[in-house]
């Protein structure tokens, strides 16, 4: 597919088979998301990566979302981690690339992810879950699997709602 396609054809998802994603899988994704751009190269960005069912319905209880929680196969909790973090604007921005490009190549190849913020406002619950350090800050988990039903009917707004500039 060409890649303004893919782009424009990846919804999120938020309902998966049980079909077990591989790991070499998860660890291409997670491959992807390090190659996003990030200022000075700092790469401010750590994953913790879960499949533990138990784990899950923890997680699940953090968030209004629970349902989409214990469905995905695969969670992704992604960090800012603040002792790499040079200026804290653009490291969220190579944090949100970094999610671009996993949920980019987790649609390239057949499956189907949703980006989850609204589990935020129990950001340092989720953190001691999966670690003891005091620097990382939860950005996103993203929920992932292989898609149960398509992605919603969504819209975007067209040039005449967002360039508010052109000479
Ligand atoms: C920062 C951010 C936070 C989001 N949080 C949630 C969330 O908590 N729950 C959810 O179901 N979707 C969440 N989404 C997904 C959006 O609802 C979705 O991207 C938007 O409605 C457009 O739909 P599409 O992704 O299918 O194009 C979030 C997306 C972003 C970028």
């Amino acid at each position: 597919m060409d890649t303004f396609d893919l782009i424009k054809t990846r919804r999120s998802i938020r309902k998966f088979t049980d079909k077990p994603v591989p790991d070499e899988v998860i660890d291409r994704i997670i491959e992807s998301g390090v190659w996003a751009p990030s200022g000075m190269n700092n790469q401010p960005w750590k994953f913790a990566v879960i499949q533990d069912r138990e784990l899950k319905k923890e997680v699940s209880a953090l968030t209004h979302y629970a349902k989409i929680v214990t469905g995905a196969d695969v969670l992704i909790a992604v960090f800012l981690d603040n002792a790499l973090s040079y200026d804290r604007t653009k490291d969220c921005q190579a944090v949100g690339a970094c999610i671009e490009n996993m949920l980019l190549y987790i649609h390239s190849i057949g499956l189907g992810a949703v980006w989850l913020g609204e589990i935020l406002k129990n950001k340092d619950r989720l953190l001691t879950l999966v670690s003891g350090s005091t620097d990382l800050e939860l950005m996103a988990v993203i929920a992932l699997g292989y898609p149960a039903e398509p992605g919603g009917n969504v819209t975007r707004k067209g040039p005449d709602h967002t360039v508010i500039f052109r000479k």
